[in-house]
């Protein structure tokens, strides 16, 4: 209250003290206007009256002159005439004024000895008058003076009547500066604080974990969001504490991201955790005048960022955003996520040939392929090599920068787009403690024997002490690879590599999703679970079944065939013709590679026909979505689908699949999932089919659809058991874990 009395005294004062301000120069104005406006009427008429006057004035005092000056007084506001001889001696005076004349006024004696004119306000009988005074001449010799008199009581009424209207202009300002502050004050300070205090203290006692909603652009928003954040952390706290309790008492082993946390501050002894990806977390773009920031699609983001979040360290990634460098600073580094920092994010510029070369040549064009095997061959370019090898010593050198001061480095490096980065780091910092997860399958060893560079690659990768791939099956096609490929001695029974006098292990660690969604952003959750009618509506459908399939556009994902499985299903049970929806969300992705510029025109083709074949007035079967869809926006299709299609010709793990069971808390929904993933191997309670076979997946859509709800039920708890237990936080503990387990030593190598 005593801000708001002190911002209305200052507000009064300051509009009291300039509205006074120039309500004095007004009045000081229209003095001098009506101070001019009189004299000029008092010259006109002295100056009229001067020929009359000037012949009498030498015969001294006479009728004539006194009938004259009686004749002038007393008009309107003219008070008189006065006549004086050269001598200063009354001639004739307006009777009126006469008593109060009989010495002559000051202007007479000043226009008879200086022979000028002049003018002023006086007053005579308690009256205000303006008097004019004009010499008179008789042959160019001073005869005497005139005077002539104005009353000017009615310049003073309207002077105040100029006073009153600005006192009254100035109390009504005054009245609505104070009534607007108040409300003002009330309705943008008072109210929304209350609102504030309020709302925390009923998340304090437990009531409410809704994030606080203030109208756009106030005056709080920014503390608003900053106190969101902070109630968001207290909550999480909250939950991990009380989720702590429970498993200590229950001794169940739940993965959580505090213990997470903890466990890696134990393992590395305090020491910050570096990760390593070609594509980074946060990619900052230019729209127009804004800057907007995006968090890539793919698994490998969806599974690293809530460990990052956890724990804390540093991510090496490749800046590929156009606004990426406007926000780095002088180490290329940035504090992440943009709204909350809690880790920071290294980012590593690569020249364009080098992208080219490195990222969409060797990575994309080369290994991509020769990895999964969907039927797409690899291309293998010499230069592209190089570019490869050129920018793995890039990161390298990065990396090393960063590592500078920290005593045994623990590094995670990940996927195909360095298998040469830990042997480099290795020539450096033989003290750091390396790792690198594979994220895509690795092939047997005579698809992978095609790669004219295969020895090199197998001989970087084994610079790790530490190799991870998603299953087993791929640990064996590796060593598998490493046996036909270089020269060294395998352990087969621990699955490790001895090489050079150093160690490599080789371990599945099957990948996962953050569960439960700790770290989501309340600010931007929709506060309204949206309804599945709403939600198709936006898309101009109506269905009553919803299939939905979420991917990069890849044509490893299997996105025709499913397309195709789904004609295939209409076709079989017509019935569902008008009822049932499929939306595909498909981020486009490594769009200059023809061959996934054509994969987009193929699937956009493939829906267009399958839609043309069925289309019905306001429904169609397949609603295609290309574009990057934000985490927020892909969830209420999780939430709301009947069916999620997985149909990956060959996938290491598949994270949408994982997702998907994790987002749905209502226990219903379908995956259907192709036994070529990874992730089949752990969901054994999806629909496992093979992407190959249409009739299967046709059917498995049916199956889905009309599968009852206690099965659907009894499907999902249990994969969301297993997601549950086996999250993402299990699997960065283990990695880490196992990585510091390692003896770097010769020694160990030689027992091999
Ligand atoms: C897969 C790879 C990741 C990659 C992601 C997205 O999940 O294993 O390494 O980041 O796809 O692909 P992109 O080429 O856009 O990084």
């Amino acid at each position: 209250m005593r801000i708001t009395l002190r911002l209305i005294v200052s507000l009064v004062v300051a509009v009291a003290a300039v509205a006074s301000f120039f309500a004095y120069q007004q009045v000081r104005q229209e003095k001098q206007r009506q101070g001019e406006e009189l004299e000029r009427r008092s010259r006109l008429l002295a100056e009229s009256l001067q020929e009359t006057i000037e012949p009498l004035v030498l015969k001294g005092p006479s009728k004539n002159l006194q009938r004259l000056v009686e004749k002038f007084g007393n008009r309107e506001r003219l008070a008189g005439v006065a006549v004086y001889s050269a001598s200063q001696s009354p001639l004739a005076v307006t009777a009126s004024l006469a008593p109060h004349l009989a010495v002559a006024p000051r202007l007479i004696t000043e226009a008879i000895s200086k022979n000028i004119d002049g003018s002023e306000f006086d007053a005579i009988a308690g009256r205000g008058m303006h008097i004019y005074v004009l010499p008179l001449r008789v042959s160019n010799q001073i005869a005497g003076a005139m005077a002539i008199f104005h009353d000017t009581t009615y310049i003073q009424g309207q002077l105040s009547r100029i006073w009153r209207y600005s006192f009254l202009r100035i109390l009504i300002q005054m009245v609505l500066i104070t009534f607007i502050t108040l409300l003002v004050i009330r309705w943008n300070v008072t109210r929304p604080i209350a609102q504030m205090a309020s709302w925390m203290k009923q998340l304090r006692a437990g009531e409410t974990e809704e994030a606080f909603a203030l109208p756009k652009g106030d005056l709080f928003a920014p503390i608003a969001k900053e106190v969101s954040t902070f109630a968001r952390h207290l909550s999480a706290a909250k939950t991990a504490a009380e989720q702590e309790a429970r498993l200590r008492q229950t001794a169940e082993s739940l993965w959580t991201p505090e213990r997470l946390k903890e466990h890696i501050k134990t393992k590395l002894r305090g020491k910050p955790l570096f990760v390593v990806s070609n594509r980074e977390p946060y990619m900052h773009l230019r729209r127009g005048r804004q800057m907007e920031v995006i968090v890539p699609a793919g698994g490998l983001i969806t599974a690293l960022e809530p460990v990052m979040r956890a724990c804390g360290g540093t991510w090496i990634a490749h800046g590929a955003g156009d606004a990426d460098w406007d926000v780095v600073d002088d180490k290329n580094r940035v504090r992440v996520p943009p709204d909350d920092p809690l880790y920071t994010l290294k980012r590593v510029a690569l020249t364009k040939e080098e992208e080219n070369g490195y990222y969409y040549g060797f990575s994309n064009e080369g290994l991509w392929p020769l990895c999964h095997i969907a039927h797409t061959r690899p291309t293998f370019r010499a230069e592209d090599w190089d570019y490869y090898q050129k920018a793995n010593q890039k990161f390298a050198q990065a990396i090393l920068e960063e590592l500078v001061d920290v005593e045994e480095p623990c590094v995670l490096i990940q996927d195909y787009h360095f298998a040469l980065l830990a042997r480099f780091i290795k020539e450096s910092r033989p003290d750091a403690r390396i790792a690198i997860f594979w994220h895509i399958p690795w092939p047997n060893p005579e698809a992978f024997g095609i790669c004219p560079w295969q020895k090199e690659l197998v001989y970087g990768m084994l610079g790790a002490d530490l190799i991870g791939f998603h299953i087993q099956f791929h640990c064996n096609n590796f060593l598998d690879t490493v046996d036909r490929t270089i020269e060294s001695r395998i352990d087969w029974e621990r699955f490790a590599i001895a090489k050079d006098d150093h160690l490599t292990f080789v371990k599945p660690f099957p990948i996962s999703v953050a569960f439960p969604h700790a770290f989501q952003d309340v600010s931007s959750q929709p506060s309204v679970k949206p309804d599945r009618a709403a939600l198709l509506k936006d898309l101009g459908v109506k269905a009553k079944y919803l299939g939905v399939g979420v991917e990069r556009m890849d044509y490893t994902k299997g996105m025709l065939e499913r397309f195709r499985a789904i004609e295939r299903f209409l076709e079989k049970y017509p019935r569902y013709q008008g009822e049932f929806t499929f939306v595909q969300l498909g981020a486009p992705s490594r769009t200059h590679i023809k061959r996934y510029h054509d994969f987009v025109a193929e699937v956009g083709s493939e829906a267009e026909r399958i839609n043309w074949k069925f289309k019905g007035r306001d429904w169609k079967p397949i609603v295609f979505l290309e574009k990057h869809h934000s985490h927020n926006e892909i969830m209420p299709f999780y939430s709301l689908a009947d069916i999620c299609m997985v149909t990956s010709l060959h996938d290491g793990m598949n994270l949408v699949a994982k997702e998907f069971v994790a987002s749905r808390d209502d226990n219903s929904g379908v995956l259907i999932l192709s036994r070529f993933t990874g992730a089949s191997t752990e969901l054994r309670d999806a629909l496992i089919i093979n992407p190959y076979d249409i009739e299967q997946m046709a059917d498995s859509i049916l199956y889905a659809l009309e599968m009852e709800p206690e099965e659907k039920a009894a499907r999902m708890l249990r994969m969301r058991e297993t997601i549950k237990e086996h999250n993402i936080y299990r699997w960065a503990g283990n990695l880490v874990a196992e990585l510091t387990q390692i003896r770097l030593d010769k020694q160990a190598a030689l027992k091999v």
